[in-house]
């Protein structure tokens, strides 16, 4: 056996590897903004209690971030122009470009939201009642609705039937993130009374050099919001606050206070991945519900596992349009699968880069990978049902041309 260049030897590798010589080092392991956000703000973290004796027995500490008030009424804030509920798409294009976020007022209608609370509240008691209810120190949150009712289906997709502003809504999220984004996940969170304030985070983690955000999360009021009710908690404005740190190395200073977000039961609120925000305390004791339904770009991977979390029949009936945002089209450098998606673009019902057809024979337990073959292969290996084949035919039918999956010379894998 041939010796293998000591160049190659892990021990010799870690020692050149000390952090000076490293490429990129310092931005690999930025803790920016949010250390700098901390260091100079020690009172936006809170850390709730951990343990479940824990539970509603955490002290109130006045003047900390979730000690606030909704902007209207705040002292710092009341004089500002924030965002305020509208349906003029030219004040939510400024509200969220200034502000972080905007609300689209009205966004479901009033039986919209009575269809939808009715489903997350029946929901929660069902997953309490199975023994799998997942709790947050806030309350519980319903994850994967996407399998617990058609009404969120049709809410991924925007669909009038259940939001009647979407049409709206994907316009201006269409403007943030750039066509073709995609969902990030669909969770109903509600908070009950004793629950705890979440930290102030952002959602869209990463620092990336650009003035558009990433990620969007499209939060549904689904009752009303305010300072009672456990508002979200957020930093008007901390978008560009922290992008502009970012950008210039320097640290973040000192923050405005947080307000609690206010907003009627069927406002859709756009906000920018990258605003501070965190959950707010219910102080009623009727649940607070928000859906949370962010979208992103599409290269990005998501919060839902949609690949393997979403029920076979909610797949067969799901719309090209909501296969598409749960992922389910590949793009050239996106999500391929076997090869096939080489030279997609992720468009929506296009046969080029679908990948539903795979997970459905994955379910049937007749999912055939391609797996090693040669020269020595045998007729029933070289003819075995590959379920590749029949994407790419379904494909080809459709009027898809190479290069994807299948050519004529045998299985090719795609054009790089
Ligand atoms: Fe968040």
């Amino acid at each position: 056996m041939s010796r293998i260049p000591r160049e190659f030897d892990p021990q010799l590798i870690a020692e050149q590897s000390a952090k000076e010589r490293r490429i990129y080092h310092d931005e690999n392991t930025s803790k920016e903004p949010m250390a700098s956000v901390l260091a100079n703000n020690p009172e936006i973290y809170f850390v709730p209690p951990q343990r479940r004796s824990d539970w509603g027995k955490w002290t109130f500490k006045p003047g900390s971030y979730y000690d606030t008030t909704i902007g209207a009424k705040h002292s710092y804030w009341q004089d500002y122009d924030l965002p305020k509920p509208t349906k003029d798409i030219d004040r939510l294009r400024d509200d969220l470009v200034r502000w972080g976020y905007c609300k689209v007022e009205g966004a479901l209608s009033e039986e919209q939201v009575a269809a939808m609370r009715q489903r997350v509240l029946d929901q929660a008691e069902g997953e309490s009642l199975a023994g799998i209810a997942q709790r947050t120190p806030s309350g519980q949150n319903i994850n994967s609705c996407i399998n617990k009712g058609r009404c969120f289906e049709l809410f991924i997709e925007q669909h009038p039937d259940a939001a009647q502003g979407g049409p709206l809504v994907e316009q201006l999220v269409t403007e943030a993130l750039g066509e073709g984004w995609i969902c990030n996940s669909l969770i109903a969170a509600i908070s009950l009374q004793g629950g705890v304030p979440q930290a102030l985070h952002q959602d869209q983690g990463n620092a990336l050099d650009s003035t558009s955000p990433m990620m969007v999360n499209v939060l549904t009021a689904i009752t009303d919001l305010d300072e009672t009710t456990g508002g979200t908690l957020l930093i008007p404005g901390s978008h560009t606050v922290l992008a502009e740190a970012l950008r210039q190395g320097k640290p973040v200073g000192k923050l405005p206070p947080a307000i609690n977000l206010d907003a009627k039961a069927g406002t859709m609120v756009i906000i920018d991945g990258r605003v501070l925000h965190g959950t707010g305390i219910n102080h009623t004791d009727s649940p607070r519900i928000v859906m949370l339904n962010a979208m992103q770009k599409p290269w990005l991977r998501q919060q839902e596992n949609w690949m393997l979390s979403v029920r076979p029949e909610v797949l067969e009936r799901a719309s090209p349009k909501l296969l598409h945002r749960m992922g389910y089209q590949a793009t050239t450098g996106t999500q391929t699968n076997e090869g096939h998606g080489f030279g997609a673009r992720g468009l929506p019902d296009e046969a080029a880069g679908a990948l539903v057809d795979f997970r459905l024979a994955a379910d049937r337990g007749d999912y055939e990978r391609v797996g090693q073959l040669g020269p020595q292969s045998g007729a029933d290996e070289l003819n075995a049902p590959y379920i590749l084949r029949d994407v790419v035919a379904k494909a080809r039918a459709g009027g898809v041309s190479a290069p994807v999956g299948i050519g004529s010379q045998g299985l090719v894998s795609g054009d790089r």
